[in-house]
């Protein structure tokens, strides 16, 4: 029997997730971005990490080919970076602060926390491929996480 595609994203949409922007650079060393909660944990001897990527998307060339990404895991306060990195073009990085560590993709201040991976492994997953980085550096600090459950954002509940 198949699956009805809107009833699969609303069954998927009952795991909450936290939101990151993975970013990178492409073959000129222009920034690029996008909004993922398909990021996981991958390993941690050695320390890998996973995400997902739409073969649809604009930055698929420059992640496929690219030899290192950052990921972002977003505070309940970035909401607006979410959707602005959630949305295709190059004015995304308008009037948008960043800085670099070794890797040189962007690291985005005021994040719970960062991580910078050499690209690793990618495996072919239908629509979308999934892209191993081995992690070579990280940053994290004290703060609420945004997340992602059933199709909008949500913040954490705790006492
Ligand atoms: C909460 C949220 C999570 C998303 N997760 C992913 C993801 O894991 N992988 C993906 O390819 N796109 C994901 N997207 C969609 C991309 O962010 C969106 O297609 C973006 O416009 C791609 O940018 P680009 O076309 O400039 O590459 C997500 C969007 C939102 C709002």
């Amino acid at each position: 029997m198949g699956v009805d595609p809107r009833e699969f994203r609303n069954t998927v949409g009952c795991f909450a997730t936290g939101v990151t922007v993975i970013t990178t650079t492409d073959s000129l060393g222009k920034p690029i971005g996008l909004t993922a909660n398909s990021f996981t944990s991958l390993s941690l001897d050695p320390p890998m990490v996973l995400f997902c990527l739409d073969r649809k998307v604009a930055s698929f060339d420059a992640f496929s080919e690219g030899g290192a990404f950052a990921v972002n895991i977003l505070s309940e306060l970035q909401k607006d970076i979410s959707n602005r990195f959630a949305t295709t073009g190059d004015d995304k990085w308008n009037d948008f602060d960043f800085v670099t560590w070794e890797g040189g993709s962007p690291i985005i201040p005021g994040s719970l926390a960062n991580l910078e991976c050499k690209a690793g492994n990618i495996f072919e997953g239908g629509d979308h491929i999934i892209l191993t980085g081995e992690v070579m550096r990280i940053s994290a600090s004290e703060g609420s996480p945004l997340l992602y459950w059933k199709g909008g954002y949500a913040e954490l509940n705790v006492d």
